[in-house]
């Protein structure tokens, strides 16, 4: 049995990137492990956002953890500005954190690139996610690829932290699924499929349309060879709909391979976008039973508090650690 954490940012709908690369994973992970997930809206907050759209992003994003199949008896399922530990131990990991090695985070070059007025929050990102992962002595982290070096610079943290005041945190592992860690975007496919990519083409919201899903994936861009062939390199739109196809249908990339030699990409594109549709429908149809239901509300008091229980404690042994309050309380 490990410990596992995992979060999402409610900056939007989640896509079929954060659901193929990482949500999908949190689900399967519930079968014999001990799984804490968090709506993380502080993570938000580093890139401006609307009030009022955050706020309905947090409640889409709880109803939708519930809907892809997480177990609110089995799983704590809460929102990170409620258990303000996070925010506690974030300023811990701040200061355990050299500038150089934050100014050297990819997520960071990308999202401050080309800004005049650059948030201070989105430098600080990696050390609140740290202690998100610190918090809860976990063992095993699901995420995409894109994550893999925040999470090495937590594993750094929490062994800088732990070599200078004695032994507090756990050391966390990645846990990367082999296929759909990096989907990418259908109109770029060199780059990832992001929630904040201002071409909508360009990305599939878990909550699109039917027809939505067939037009986006009917415009995918691909190239002329005219033959559905796993190449990253060479071919990488048709690659990116191989993996998607094959992680919605169950059937492995070879075999989709074998199945489309001699096609053409029409047909090919109209069995991925039904394959997808496939995978996200029965998912849309439990999202609008919760949507509207109280037990959201309930599900998120109970996970707060569940994880406070958790969290308070580690937060406690990390500042007696470091000497910091009064140690008898
Ligand atoms: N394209 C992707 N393919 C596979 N996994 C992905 N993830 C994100 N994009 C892809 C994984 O989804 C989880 C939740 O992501 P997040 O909400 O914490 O933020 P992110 O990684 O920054 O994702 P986005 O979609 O790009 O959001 P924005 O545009 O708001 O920054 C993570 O485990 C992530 O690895």
């Amino acid at each position: 049995m490990a410990k596992i954490f995992s979060g999402v940012q409610p900056t939007s709908i989640p896509t079929l990137g954060n659901y193929l690369g990482a949500m999908r994973n949190f689900v399967t992970l519930q079968d014999g492990n001990e799984c804490i997930y968090c709506i993380v809206d502080e993570h938000a907050i580093t890139v401006p956002q609307d009030p009022e759209e955050i706020q309905q992003n947090i409640h889409r994003l709880a109803a939708l953890y519930l809907a892809i199949g997480i177990d609110p008896k089995r799983s704590i399922l809460f929102i990170q500005s409620e258990v303000p530990c996070h925010a506690q131990l974030g300023w811990i990991m701040q200061c355990t954190s050299y500038m150089g090695e934050l100014e050297r985070m990819t997520q960071f070059k990308d999202k401050s690139s080309g800004k005049k007025a650059i948030p201070a929050g989105l430098l600080t990102y990696p050390p609140l996610m740290a202690a998100d992962i610190l918090l809860y002595n976990t063992e095993l982290v699901p995420v995409g690829a894109d994550q893999k070096q925040h999470l090495e610079l937590t594993r750094d943290l929490a062994e800088r932290f732990n070599n200078k005041y004695g032994q507090v945190f756990t050391i966390p592992e990645p846990y990367i699924p082999p296929v759909g860690a990096r989907i990418m975007s259908l109109a770029e496919p060199t780059k990832k499929m992001s929630k904040s990519d201002k071409n909508r083409k360009a990305t599939i919201f878990t909550l699109d349309s039917e027809k939505d899903i067939i037009k986006k994936i009917k415009g995918a861009t691909t190239d002329d060879e005219a033959s559905v062939r796993y190449d990253r390199e060479n071919k990488p739109g048709i690659s990116n709909l191989l993996d998607i196809f094959s992680l919605c249908s169950g059937r492995s990339v070879e075999e989709l391979e074998a199945a489309y030699q001699g096609k053409g990409y029409g047909e090919f594109k109209t069995d991925v976008a039904e394959a997808v549709v496939g995978a996200l429908k029965p998912i849309q149809e439990r999202y609008q039973n919760l949507i509207e239901s109280d037990e959201l509300d309930q599900v998120l008091d109970e996970g707060a508090e569940r994880a406070y229980a958790i969290a308070g404690k580690t937060l406690k042994k990390a500042e007696k650690a470091l000497g910091i309050g009064r140690s008898n309380r």
